[in-house]
């Protein structure tokens, strides 16, 4: 029978224990979830979008640096008075909100033994609840919502459910790749079968799993079994696909997403969506706009140099 119980999913994990080697060495000291998105860190992209979909008890599981990431959320009490005192109100409330929407808990992975073993340190606070799982690599954008269809859809069908997004074959093996079967409803696929980063040619679909995902508390017991997989990591692709496959704990099922998603994990990635995002600001977008105009169509470009 299909996992149902407790249908209402309270609880959200972050993990954020990554050495985020891509970003060296500027991630040397600071967590790369803490790298800023024009001014906001990348986690607090993550944050809002749990609140925003009623997730407001949230777990980020940490690694080292844990006290940048835990100040980022608390209050600064000496920052908001200087700000206070100068009356700037505007900068102050982005300040204070950067804390107060969530009740946010800290646990830390000692061994970076994978993404799945990142979840299972998360088993304690969550408990036999179904939660979701938040990856801060992946920004999903705040105009096209993922999360609440991915809640919905477990609320309906119970079990699992993984966010899916189409990408060109040939990427396929920078993903977990799954295997799905329709629905009656559009985008919405049942989950059969799971590959971590498939080898080139051997991806079951183009249909990659995105870093959001709603698990079913089985996952932790399956996870505790997990043996190391892709990486010699213990990956939640891996739990996933037996939870797929589990009469008991099952079924997983696929949102398939077609909105806008922003790999800030990548350096290429993490420029176009920091360009982007700047480019659509009320506030700095108008004079970025007209420069980046200039700068791409103007005399700056000569085949495909930048002059000085
Ligand atoms: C992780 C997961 C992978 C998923 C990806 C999404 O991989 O293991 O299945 O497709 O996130 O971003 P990572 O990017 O951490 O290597």
């Amino acid at each position: 029978m299909a996992d149902r119980s407790q249908r209402r999913v309270t609880k959200a994990v972050v993990p954020a224990a990554g050495l985020g080697t891509r970003f060296l060495p500027a991630t040397k000291a600071t967590p790369k979830e803490m790298l800023p998105i024009v001014d906001k860190p990348a986690i607090q992209y993550v944050v809002e979008e749990a609140v925003a979909a009623g997730l407001s008890d949230l777990l980020i599981v940490t690694g080292r640096n844990k006290n940048t990431l835990e100040n980022h959320f608390d209050r600064n009490v000496e920052l908001e008075a200087a700000l206070d005192a100068k009356g700037d109100t505007e900068r102050l409330r982005r300040v204070r909100e950067a804390g107060v929407t969530a009740d946010i808990h800290y646990t830390r992975q000692g061994d970076a033994l994978g993404l799945g073993h990142a979840v299972l340190c998360a088993a304690l606070h969550v408990g036999d609840q179904p939660f979701a799982v938040l990856l801060g690599d992946d920004l999903i954008d705040v105009r096209d919502p993922l999360l609440e269809t991915m809640l919905r859809v477990r609320e309906e069908r119970g079990g699992s459910v993984v966010a899916l997004m189409q990408v060109p074959r040939e990427q396929a093996s920078l993903y977990g790749c799954a295997a799905v079967e329709t629905t009656d409803e559009p985008d919405v696929v049942r989950v059969v079968d799971l590959v971590e980063k498939p080898e080139a040619g051997e991806a079951p679909s183009d249909l990659a799993v995105i870093g959001r995902y709603v698990l079913a508390p089985a996952v932790f017991d399956v996870l505790t079994k997990t043996e190391p997989g892709r990486g010699g990591e213990i990956q939640l692709t891996d739990a996933l696909r037996t939870l797929a496959s589990s009469a008991e704990h099952g079924p997983v099922h696929g949102v398939v997403f077609r909105g806008r998603r922003y790999d800030t994990g990548d350096r290429l990635d993490y420029l176009k969506t920091v360009v982007r995002l700047a480019a659509e600001r009320d506030d700095l977008g108008p004079g970025f706009r007209e420069w980046l105009k200039e700068f791409v169509g103007g005399e700056h470009w000569e085949l495909g140099e930048v002059k000085p």
